[in-house]
């Protein structure tokens, strides 16, 4: 099945719902891992909005990424627990190792940074989640560590 056919399978499925936008863009997330920016004219299209209310949706949930996640996706937390015991010095940190801003992959598709709102690990801050999997006490060399098993 083409591109097309699979965004318009989402769209199909979640059509006759009330605020029909949302569910659509989880599902096409869902099947693409990204929403591709060339959905937005189709989506606007099919639910009579307009491209910029789309791209709007898109732009204010951060759930949503127009790109690609890269193989190991790195969250951290930034919540106040974390925020206490340096999690603002590990972002900045992060930024240096990994050469990307938070939301960003790296260039050669190894790393996503991304940011999270506590992850119930305040205890063993500064925490993090990569790949999903929770880990604390995270610290630079730990990253660093991170990346070259990325890159291996
Ligand atoms: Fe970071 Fe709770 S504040 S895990």
């Amino acid at each position: 099945t083409s591109v097309a056919e699979r965004v318009r399978a989402v769209i199909e499925a979640h059509k006759g719902d009330r605020g029909a936008l949302l569910p659509i863009l989880h599902g096409i997330q869902a099947e693409f891992g990204y929403v591709d920016p060339e959905v937005v004219p189709v989506l606007a299209n099919e639910l009579n909005m307009s491209r910029a209310d789309v791209h709007g949706v898109i732009t204010f949930y951060s759930d949503f990424r127009s790109e690609p996640a890269g193989t190991t996706t790195v969250k951290l937390c930034r919540a106040e627990a974390c925020q206490s015991v340096g999690a603002e010095q590990l972002v900045a940190d992060a930024e240096q190792v990994f050469g990307v801003k938070l939301g960003q992959t790296t260039p050669d598709g190894s790393v996503t940074l991304g940011q999270v709102f506590c992850l119930g690990n305040c205890a063993l801050g500064p925490a993090a989640q990569i790949n999903g999997r929770m880990y604390g006490r995270m610290d630079r060399s730990r990253l660093v560590e991170l990346l070259v098993r990325a890159e291996g």
